[in-house]
């Protein structure tokens, strides 16, 4: 007989909770947002085990729960960064351009230090640093040109143990050479780190054309057999950010009705397709997108800080043919690894568009609802039992200012929106990972721990 296999260890969490039953966009808001005040979560194996009201929870827990308590915290799903560039860490803030200036007088430097592997080791440890931080559990990364820049980011993300979406840019035009690959070399390497990395543990592999100014047609076309042959890994890419890029775009593919036509002639369209910003999306690209069930990541201060626009959130969101959508902060052109500094920055080009994005519609784009546009709402972005334990905790206290405009909150949206709105890395107290305490703003040192060992995950040397 085998022995009865141990049981994982219990651990719970004591806060108010938030978490999503539905999208605020196609219903009422107010019945999308399950909130419980004084709430517990138990967590065991890397999942939510069990949630409810404390005075409830407590009647049903086992004697040897490690419970922790955060009394002036929220419980959220751990934020979902569905666009970023974690290369683009050390020019984030670049001066004066706008997007194709701005690619080759600072992306392109930057991305050709990452031919050393020992750079592209620290920028990772920086970067998923920042991301835990800031609360981010899950983001779809663009790694550079060089197969290991992906190996330093997959291994670094695999000790922490995050589930991250991340792949090797592919460019075989319009770039320094340095920086080149070939339809053949994106074939090869590709094929060679999904075979490493891809459902290794959390990891999720990316095929990652940088965008259709910077492929041919032959690569674009082999991304898109590298999509047939691994239907289960995501495609990601650039899509109508900017004027100039566009009408470049169609100068380089006369033949295709649109730049979205690009890709959909690719077979680069579908599931697992997550396009960046989308600022210039025509009425018929939204369609494609809807029904070929593509997504779009809305990155508000990278759109406002290169000047490429103003994304219509609520026309991608139209309930008629809504798009899946969620947040990136596209770092570098982004200027914040934050969801909430992001979710702010999201309200203000919504109101620009003479449009009020909610704070429940906001806090769901940055957990469930970029979640769905990662086709991975069944396994995280809630905070429900069988769900991946990626929790952040939320410090309605963080700064003075906070806790002062806190007080004076009515109910839990407006805290939400104070938070949305005032809030940044500094509102993150903990960051659990599939269960584990990964982050601890108020620990003694940096805060980091990689899960299962206990010490501190310092950062490799700067
Ligand atoms: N389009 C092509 N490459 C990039 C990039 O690195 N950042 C942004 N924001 N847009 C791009
Ligand atoms: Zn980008």
């Amino acid at each position: 007989m085998s022995p009865m296999p141990a049981k994982a260890p219990l651990t719970a969490l004591r806060a108010d909770l938030v978490t999503f039953t539905g999208d605020p966009f196609l219903t009422d808001p107010a019945t999308c947002l399950a909130y419980t005040p004084d709430a517990i979560v138990v967590m065991g194996a890397g999942k939510i085990v069990d949630t409810g009201p404390a005075h409830e929870v407590l009647r049903r827990l086992p004697p040897d729960v490690t419970l922790r308590h955060y009394p002036d915290a929220i419980i959220s799903a751990g934020f979902i960064d569905t666009h970023i560039h974690y290369p683009q860490t050390e020019m984030i803030g670049a001066f004066g351009e706008q997007l194709l200036e701005w690619l080759t007088t600072y992306t392109f430097v930057a991305e050709q230090h990452f031919a050393e592997a020992a750079h592209a080791e620290r920028v990772a440890g920086v970067f998923l640093r920042e991301l835990l931080r800031s609360g981010t559990t899950t983001a779809a990364v663009y790694c550079t040109v060089h197969p290991a820049s992906v190996d330093a980011f997959f291994a670094e993300s695999a000790r922490f143990n995050t589930r991250m979406i991340a792949g090797k840019v592919l460019m075989d035009r319009h770039a320094p050479a340095a920086l080149l690959d070939t339809p053949e070399l994106a074939w090869s390497q590709s094929t060679a780190l999904i075979e490493r990395w891809h459902q290794r543990g959390r990891q999720l592999y990316c095929i990652t054309p940088r965008f259709a100014a910077t492929s041919s047609e032959a690569q674009l076309e082999v991304c898109g057999a590298l999509r047939h042959a691994t239907p289960s890994a995501y495609v990601q890419t650039h899509l109508c950010e900017n004027i100039n890029e566009i009408e470049w775009v169609q100068a380089l593919f006369p033949e295709r009705a649109s730049y979205l036509e690009v890709y959909a002639h690719a077979g680069l369209v579908g599931p697992r397709s997550i396009y960046g910003h989308g600022v210039h999306l025509s009425e018929d690209d939204l369609c494609t997108c809807h029904r070929m069930g593509a997504a779009l990541a809305h990155c508000p201060t990278s759109n406002l800080f290169l000047g490429s626009g103003l994304f219509r959130l609520f026309e991608a969101k139209d309930p008629r043919r809504p798009v899946r959508v969620g947040l990136g902060t596209d770092v570098g052109a982004g200027t914040s690894f934050s969801q909430l500094r992001t979710m702010g920055e999201a309200y203000k080009v919504a109101q620009l568009n003479q449009t009020r994005l909610n704070a429940i519609q906001a806090f769901y784009l940055a957990t469930r609802g970029g979640a769905q546009a990662l086709y991975l709402e069944d396994t995280i972005g809630t905070v429900a039992p069988g769900f991946e334990a990626d929790l952040v905790l939320l410090d309605r206290k963080a700064t003075p200012l906070l806790a002062f405009r806190s007080d004076y909150c009515k109910d839990i949206v407006e805290q939400l929106f104070v938070l949305m709105t005032l809030g940044d890395d500094r509102a993150i107290q903990a960051t659990y990972v599939a269960g584990e305490c990964v982050y601890e703003r108020d620990a003694p040192d940096e805060g980091f721990r990689y899960p299962g060992s206990g010490a501190t995950a310092v950062a490799p040397a700067t």
